[in-house]
């Protein structure tokens, strides 16, 4: 294994016929050994054009009950796989509850989790062709649960009925729930807000559950995640629910239409992330393990292709992993170091008071520093910018159980006007999937803080003439999911307090 990854850091990935277990390879000491046999590329289609009939829907179901039917213990059980993303039952297997979220482990790890079940799920379906469907909810008439999944007629294994009801009677979810703005994120990790990055923070080993989340995990998938409701909800049984995996599905997919849209964006090459291995079960039980060396190009590593991804993608000609190629000027920023973290000043802050987040619009607002208002305009000043950025940080989150919605966080909303997420009032969403649970804990635990960078609300602001010499914080109640008629669920209900108490403890505003 050493030999490979030495060849493939000092820039010869291309080389590296490295694929993890295909049928025609052996596992030995942790040494994946392959022929050179052509094998068979799978394609992963759209769900949302197959009829109900379609022989990958057939062949899901068909897995999903023989998997049902083995025992727990059994790795390729239904119920095991689901517990390798995370479990609330007892028992301490190594290989359970190891989903990563909040870092840049959350792409790769989830591409592993994926490539396993899907052979486990391909043997099973007595199909040997197939490959799992993705739902690209992000278009205007794909955003209710594909319909096979709510079908409620008879034994359907697709079906969940711990959803939302409104989601299962075809409510659709909104545009800012499925917004593609992620995609726009440069950087795959390492900006001081991780939410500035595309795939997450860098962090030095593993960790379950860590606050460092990129865009693509805030939004789309933690916000659909929470719009669908039940099992998605909570990460210890998300993945029971046969709709996690099409959407995981469409979370993989969208890192490979990131890679393709080019322009300065390429996958990390932090050997921490390219070299940790993590467990998992192939489809005959077999514990096996993967890097995320091994995982960088679907098609020669793993396989498998989109049907959407570009007909010449080529994910191995965009790594910039060369010492010296151009692309490496364009490679993200590491992660700030202690001086950086030091040369950070405080525009403006609250004081340190735990808040909930409750049913009425929760306002805030802000103590400006004397040198708040001047740095504020340095750093949105577009002829002059100082270049520094502003950043938001909602500090010590914390709840008791996960929460059933998301907060969207806006600035200066006009009094009685109704907060609107195409504006620039709106920040981010604030969503709590994948957040490790705080409330339990006892002694020291100063809950998980959340980075916002603001200065672009701020400059279209001042733009618009807003004020913004005195900041206004205002959250908003949300589970992302359109009203639909006849539902009245306390979920939509904007009104209604959110399960688990989230609350934080602070909110600051800095320049650096
Ligand atoms: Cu590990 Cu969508 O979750």
């Amino acid at each position: 294994m050493k030999k490979v990854l030495l060849l493939c850091l000092s820039g010869f990935l291309f080389s590296c016929g490295n694929k993890p277990a295909p049928d025609n390879g052996s596992v030995d000491d942790g040494v994946v050994v392959v022929s050179d046999d052509e094998t068979q590329v799978f394609v992963r289609r759209d769900v949302y054009t197959m009829a109900a009939d379609d022989p990958v829907l057939v062949g899901y179901k068909t897995a999903i009950r023989h998997m049902q039917g083995l025992p727990d213990t059994d790795p390729t059980s239904w119920t095991f796989q689901a517990a390798i993303h995370g479990t609330y039952a007892s028992g301490d297997n190594p290989v359970w509850n190891q989903c990563q979220h909040g870092s840049f482990f959350f792409i790769s790890w989830h591409r592993m989790y994926l490539y396993y079940f899907e052979r486990i799920v391909r043997k099973y379906s007595n199909n040997s062709d197939w490959a799992l469907p993705y739902w690209n909810y992000s278009t205007a008439t794909t955003r209710s649960i594909p319909a096979t999944f709510r079908d409620n007629n008879g034994d359907n294994p697709l079906y969940v009925s711990q959803r939302y009801p409104s989601m299962n009677a075809g409510a659709r979810m909104s545009d800012q729930t499925v917004s593609l703005a992620c995609l726009e994120k440069i950087p795959f990790t390492g900006t001081p807000s991780s939410l500035e990055s595309f795939g997450g923070q860098t962090i030095p080993a593993p960790q379950h559950f860590f606050s460092g989340r990129g865009a693509l995990e805030n939004v789309p998938h933690n916000q659909v995640h929470n719009a669908i409701g039940g099992w998605m909800q909570d990460p210890n049984t998300a993945a029971q629910d046969p709709i996690f995996w099409v959407h995981h599905s469409n979370i993989d997919r969208l890192w490979n239409t990131w890679i393709s849209l080019g322009d300065g964006r390429y996958n990390t090459d932090d050997e921490v992330w390219l070299t940790t291995s993590f467990p998992f079960y192939d489809e005959n039980g077999t514990l096996v393990e993967l890097t995320g060396a091994e995982i960088l190009n679907s098609v020669s590593q793993l396989d498998y292709r989109y049907e959407s991804d570009p007909e010449d993608f080529d994910p191995e000609s965009l790594f910039a992993l060369n010492e010296g190629d151009e692309r490496s000027a364009l490679k993200m920023k590491p992660a700030m170091t202690g001086e950086e973290q030091e040369g950070k000043t405080t525009l403006a802050q609250t004081k340190d008071a735990e808040t909930k987040f409750t049913q009425k619009p929760l306002k805030v607002n802000l103590t400006m520093e004397t040198n708040g208002p001047a740095a504020m305009k340095r750093s949105i000043d577009t002829t002059n910018k100082d270049d520094k950025g502003v950043y938001l940080t909602i500090e010590g989150v914390k709840f008791d159980e996960m929460p059933n919605k998301s907060i969207g966080i806006f600035i200066n909303v006009p009094e009685g006007t109704e907060p609107d997420y195409n504006s620039p009032h709106f920040v981010d969403l604030l969503t709590f999937f994948g957040v490790g649970h705080h409330g339990h804990h006892h002694g020291e635990d100063n809950g998980s803080n959340f980075v916002f960078r603001i200065d672009d609300n701020l400059t279209k602001l001042s733009e618009l003439g807003i004020d913004i010499s005195s900041i206004e914080v205002s959250f908003h109640l949300t589970n992302g999911v359109e009203p639909l008629e006849g539902f009245t669920e306390e979920a939509t209900d904007a009104d209604a307090d959110p399960k688990g108490s989230p609350r934080f403890r602070k909110i600051t505003i800095q320049s650096y």
